[in-house]
């Protein structure tokens, strides 16, 4: 059993569901996106089962759909990623923090103290989810007129993460003496000024922050159009995936690998967690009805703008229960819109059929008993499709309860899943080295 593989596991945190139905099913508290003491409970449920992380996602705007759409999502009210993950840092031990900061609009200087301060409170547990921010209406709340180009907002993620760290690299590691006698608190040879100019960055430094516990935070990523997975083989250490199909996530993973080792990157430096919607039933028949019902809560002026949103043109003047017209390129994000139009050729879908799949969550689910669940998981674990999962609850409290309850301890009889941990800090649960500071090599 030592020798077994085992998956990882990150919580997709919204912060809670991510099925626009989930507010509304039987039993769901239907405030729990806002509810902080459920937050926090949910936080010490998901510790308690050993997961690697919480993740909380973050959108700089509403969701961009009209109020007719809005007013039936939970999502429209969240809490801030970092005023959040600093209340659960308190209230939680171990288990990682992850929070989402976008590169298109915020200040590398911010983004670099938040996550130092982040891992500095949880003793290590602070994971950064890069974004470059597809919501066009975020840049309406930042002074800009228009979004910004697709792959120009990547090139600027770029530069902005090696801006990023090489502020958290600003103090050697053992910079601080602190020698009461002398009256010397810090080293100045172990002090980097980083006098960044680049094309779309100047940042003097130094942060005014010591070198996190990690050494950097854990690097997340999403993206996975050609300018996502350029970025994320450059930087990356943990990918969220969102693809469905088990090759195509086994071919997704030999490409991001071999791009790491064509720029020189160790690949097993790289964990990679397709989002998974899981539904668990006593029965598979069960787990569906379950599934199905949830979907049913979606109204269709939701999935329609859901859709709309995906494909970043709006598709709501069409006839529902027509095909889907030639969509023009678009600046939105690449991947999931290539998803839906793939499905949409290959199952000639309506508008209509498109809306509920948009509305009710596209991506990889498992719907089943604890034990074909983790079959499932096992399959992509070992067949190399992915190191794990970021696990998304299709309601709450007792959709994650049911993970928790009954798919932790099958996946831990396999001995697929830790039954404790075994570090401290998140790059410790997912067997990621401390990366070497860059101005201060340790040899
Ligand atoms: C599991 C998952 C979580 C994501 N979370 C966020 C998020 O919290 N905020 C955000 O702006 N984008 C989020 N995204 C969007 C990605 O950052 C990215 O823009 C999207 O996958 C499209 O990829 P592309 O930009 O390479 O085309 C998420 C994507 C996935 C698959």
């Amino acid at each position: 059993m030592s020798g077994q593989r085992k998956l990882h596991l990150g919580a997709f945190m919204r912060p809670i569901s991510i099925h626009t139905g989930a507010w509304r099913y039987p039993g769901a508290a239907p405030d729990a996106n806002f509810n902080f003491p459920l937050l926090r409970r949910f936080a010490q449920r998901l510790e308690a089962a050993k997961f690697d992380a919480f993740f909380m996602a973050d959108h700089l705007a509403v969701l961009n759909m009209p109020v007719a759409a809005l007013k039936r999502s939970h999502t429209v009210t969240s809490f801030e990623p970092f005023t959040l993950l600093s209340a659960l840092a308190g209230a939680t031990e171990r288990i990682g923090l992850i929070a989402t900061a976008s590169t298109t609009f915020d200040e590398p200087f911010h983004i670099a103290r938040r996550f130092a301060s982040l891992d500095h409170l949880s003793g290590g547990r602070a994971g950064w989810n890069i974004v470059t921010t597809a919501n066009p209406d975020a840049a309406l709340n930042f002074g800009y007129d228009d979004e910004i180009d697709h792959d120009e907002r990547y090139r600027r993620a770029r530069e902005f993460h090696e801006v990023v760290t090489g502020l958290w690299d600003s103090f050697a590691d053992d910079a601080f003496i602190r020698d009461v006698e002398a009256g010397i608190y810090f080293d100045p040879d172990k002090l980097h000024v980083l006098n960044h100019k680049g094309k779309y960055l100047s940042v003097r430094g130094p942060l005014n922050i010591a070198r996190p516990v990690q050494g950097w935070p854990v690097i997340v990523q999403a993206g996975a159009s050609e300018a996502g997975r350029q970025l994320a083989a450059a930087t990356a250490e943990v990918i969220f995936l969102a693809e469905p199909r088990i090759e195509a996530a086994r071919a997704f993973a030999a490409d991001i690998r071999s791009r790491m080792v064509a720029l020189g990157r160790d690949p097993a430096h790289l964990k990679i967690l397709p989002g998974a919607l899981t539904v668990v039933g006593t029965t598979i028949e069960e787990a569906r009805a379950k599934r199905a019902h949830l979907d049913s809560l979606v109204h269709y002026d939701s999935g329609i703008h859901s859709l709309s949103g995906m494909l970043g043109v709006d598709v709501s003047r069409y006839d529902p229960d027509g095909p889907l017209p030639d969509i023009p390129p678009t600046n939105a994000g690449q991947s999931g819109r290539e998803r839906i139009l793939d499905y949409a050729r290959r199952e000639n879908a309506t508008i209509r059929q498109l809306a509920a799949r948009a509305g009710s969550y596209a991506g990889l689910s498992f719907v089943g008993t604890p034990e074909s669940i983790a079959d499932e998981m096992q399959d992509w674990l070992e067949s190399g499709a992915s190191d794990g999962f970021n696990i998304m609850f299709p309601w709450l409290p007792s959709g994650l309860d049911d993970f928790v309850d009954l798919v932790v301890p099958e996946l831990q009889r396999r001995g697929l899943f830790r039954q404790d941990y075994e570090g401290t800090t998140l790059r410790e649960h997912l067997g990621l080295p401390r990366p070497e500071n860059r101005f201060f090599p340790s040899s």
